[in-house]
């Protein structure tokens, strides 16, 4: 049995979705399952990572995990109570940062659960993941409104990713666990190509097909403070990585792919 967290979010839903498809014994880790809708076939158990000791009935029978680690949770609790229950194996979402900034703090924090993992003798894999395509749905409301997409700082060109790679890249390696080869292997993972924000405003722009006007205000104070504004990267990344098709055999996804899927919500 695996045990999805994150489920009702933009990555673990689609984990959900793919091992379930795959005939995967799958099983959603929900704070409040009956707001949740799940894919058939798949169950919804109550839990909250920040109170681990509420996990238990959901991991029971558990042997792998996909994990994600929200504000205000702690990995360490949240991995003992894991490997107590008999998980054998996590999969671990984090992020890229880890590598380009160790010592910010969101660097900091995947760098720290990532410990945790290899302190706790479980076998582990550890994802970390460069900027979201989904962080742009944070314009939508202004682009539904105004046509306008405003931002205090264009920031810097970046490989952003769709998170249905992420999924993708999870789902193998949570399906191929117990046959190892992911076992102890960090996993960096980003899109296709560079883009600017002015490329994505442009490619939901072409999803929606209509013009949308681009307010950049070139605050560098703001780019300085923050290493993320809404869909806007303001740090250098890490180039882009050839991870997610080695992982899956499927290219990763483009940007304009991910508008096309999304252009709903800029309606
Ligand atoms: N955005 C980026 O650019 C980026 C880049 C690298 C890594 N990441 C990492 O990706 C993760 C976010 O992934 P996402 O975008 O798929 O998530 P998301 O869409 O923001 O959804 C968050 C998910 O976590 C659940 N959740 C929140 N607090 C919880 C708690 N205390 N206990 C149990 N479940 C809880 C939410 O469930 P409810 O339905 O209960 O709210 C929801 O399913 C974070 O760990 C972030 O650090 C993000």
């Amino acid at each position: 049995m695996i045990l999805v967290t994150g489920a009702t979010g933009n990555v673990g839903r689609v984990v959900l979705d793919k091992l379930s498809a795959a005939g995967q014994d799958v099983r959603a880790l929900i704070r409040n399952p009956a707001r949740a809708s799940m894919p058939p076939g798949v169950e919804a158990v109550p839990g909250d990572l920040a109170d681990p000791a509420s996990l238990s009935a959901a991991l029971s029978g558990v042997d792998r995990m996909f994990l994600l680690l929200p504000p205000g949770t702690h990995p360490a609790p949240v991995v003992e109570t894991a490997l107590r229950s008999g998980v054998a194996h996590i999969t671990m979402l984090g992020s890229l940062t880890a590598q380009t900034h160790p010592d910010s703090p969101v660097g900091r924090g995947t760098l720290h659960a990532e410990q945790a993992l290899r302190d706790s003798g479980l076998g582990w894999t550890a994802l970390r993941a460069w900027e979201f395509a989904s962080n742009t749905l944070a314009w939508a409301p202004s682009i539904r409104d105004t046509g306008v997409v405003e931002v205090p700082h264009g920031g810097l060109p970046s490989p952003v990713i769709d998170p249905a790679d992420i999924a993708s890249v999870a789902a193998t390696v949570l399906a191929q666990a117990d046959r190892g080869g992911h076992d102890g292997k960090i996993y960096p993972l980003t899109g296709p190509e560079d883009l600017t924000v002015a490329d994505k405003v442009g490619m939901i722009a072409a999803a929606l097909g209509r013009e949308l006007k681009l307010e950049d205000h070139n605050d560098a104070q703001a780019a300085a403070e923050a290493m993320w504004l809404p869909g806007v990267c303001t740090i250098e990344g890490p180039g882009v990585l050839p991870t997610v098709e080695d992982i899956t055999g499927t290219p990763a996804r483009s940007f304009r792919q991910w508008a096309n899927d999304h252009v709903h919500a800029f309606r």
